[in-house]
């Protein structure tokens, strides 16, 4: 009889990279499935038995699950995931694995994948996080290292650093996060990075920062690339982008691929929405549209190119979303973002204070706060989906 093995949620973002034929079969409750699974670059096939069916109906529950494929099973924690995988394995299902520390292990995965050449003498990479469908970012040069709206995962990040021989000396936010736990303050903490920010978002902050302003610059080591700030308020008041090397636009939830960052999270869409308005028109519209736009969020994986890496020219975004950049008054901009307001999830303003310093939560309080995808686009996901298939 084959035993049972177990993947971790690297391996499983592989093998769906990998287009591999097999089935995810999540253990979890219907309602937690609901509200957050597995998605990845290609799609999955993935089936939903709760293990509690097979504690109770064990013969019943097996034959859901077919047999044709490996099952790839993932469940709340770990141990759940190992009960019906040795039921598999029992009725005599061959190649069964269980995910090494649960749904959440997918939930913080960051992948990391070089941005620029590898012939520059910097580089630049970008850690996607498929489970919020967030990417974040980390700038090396000369031994040092800076990070861009970092996530909670800092194991990883250590060991990136590690792996590369350079030490993480500052982080940068694009805007106070709603959606995830920043991990800029336990960076700071273990490392001695400074945190970088704009005060618009950061004025109540309970921790140390350097402000950030509009038009300055950083440059790393001697001459390294070149870190530009540019005030980009709408998403947030305190919203700033960054321009790396003259290249690059780190556009935090200012702009996405595909939409606009939502300026309705802070319950004043409308003054939000002028700002974002302006910041659209007088400033991004006004960039260099040969800049590659590294955005903070996805919605598809559609948007990513075939490196499966987030990164589209300014002009193609302007020209791909001209529903939104044609819209040529500051009234029919507001009653675009109107049409396309929605709630908010409850756990935003939560996790705005912890981003804030003024909410401490233990690991598991975080990682629950943590878990799910982002909010932040100002069209509709769904939407979207419904124009797609329509
Ligand atoms: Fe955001």
């Amino acid at each position: 009889m084959s035993s049972l093995k177990s993947y971790s949620a690297n391996d499983l973002f592989n093998y769906i990279s990998k287009k591999e034929d097999l089935l995810v079969l999540d253990v979890r409750n219907e309602e937690d499935f609901g509200r957050f699974n597995v998605e990845g670059p290609f799609s999955i096939k993935m089936a939903n038995v709760p293990y509690f069916d097979f504690m109770e109906e064990e013969d019943i529950s097996v034959a859901k699950v077919s047999r044709e494929k490996p099952i790839k099973v993932v469940c709340a924690k770990e141990g759940s995931a190992q009960y019906v995988g040795e039921i598999l394995v029992s009725h005599g299902f061959e190649d069964v694995a269980f995910l090494e520390g649960g749904i959440k292990t997918w939930g913080n995965l960051l992948m990391p994948k070089r941005i620029n050449l590898e012939s520059d003498d910097y580089a630049l990479y970008q850690f996607i996080r498929p489970g919020k469908a967030s990417c974040n970012y980390g700038l090396i040069y000369q031994g040092e290292m800076v990070i861009f709206d970092p996530s909670r995962n800092y194991d990883f990040y250590r060991s990136f650093a590690d792996r590369h021989q350079v030490k993480i000396v500052r982080t940068f936010e694009t805007h106070l996060q709603a959606d995830y736990i920043s991990g800029s303050k336990q960076i700071a903490n273990q490392t001695g990075a400074e945190i970088m920010a704009h005060i618009g978002d950061f004025s109540n902050a309970s921790f140390q920062y350097n402000e950030v302003h509009d038009g300055e610059s950083f440059e790393m080591g001697g001459n390294g690339p070149v870190v530009k700030v540019m005030h980009s308020p709408g998403h947030t008041p305190g919203s700033t982008s960054y321009i790396i090397d003259d290249k690059y636009f780190i556009s935090g939830d200012t702009i996405f691929i595909q939409s606009v960052g939502r300026p309705d999270l802070g319950g004043k869409a409308k003054e939000w929405a002028a700002m974002l308005y302006d910041t659209l028109t007088n400033k991004v519209q006004n960039l260099d549209k040969n800049l590659d736009v590294l955005p903070g969020h996805f919605m598809n994986w559609t948007e990513a190119n075939n490196q499966l890496v987030f990164s589209e020219k300014l002009e193609n975004i302007v020209g791909h979303n001209s529903s939104i950049y044609a819209l040529d008054s500051l009234g029919k901009f507001t009653e675009f973002i109107m049409n396309n307001m929605r709630e908010s999830p409850a756990v935003y303003d939560e996790i705005r204070k912890v981003n804030n310093g003024w909410l401490d939560v233990d690991m598991d309080e975080a990682e629950v706060m943590d878990l799910g995808k982002n909010e932040c686009a100002a069209t509709a996901y769904a939407k979207v989906k419904k124009e797609e298939s329509s």
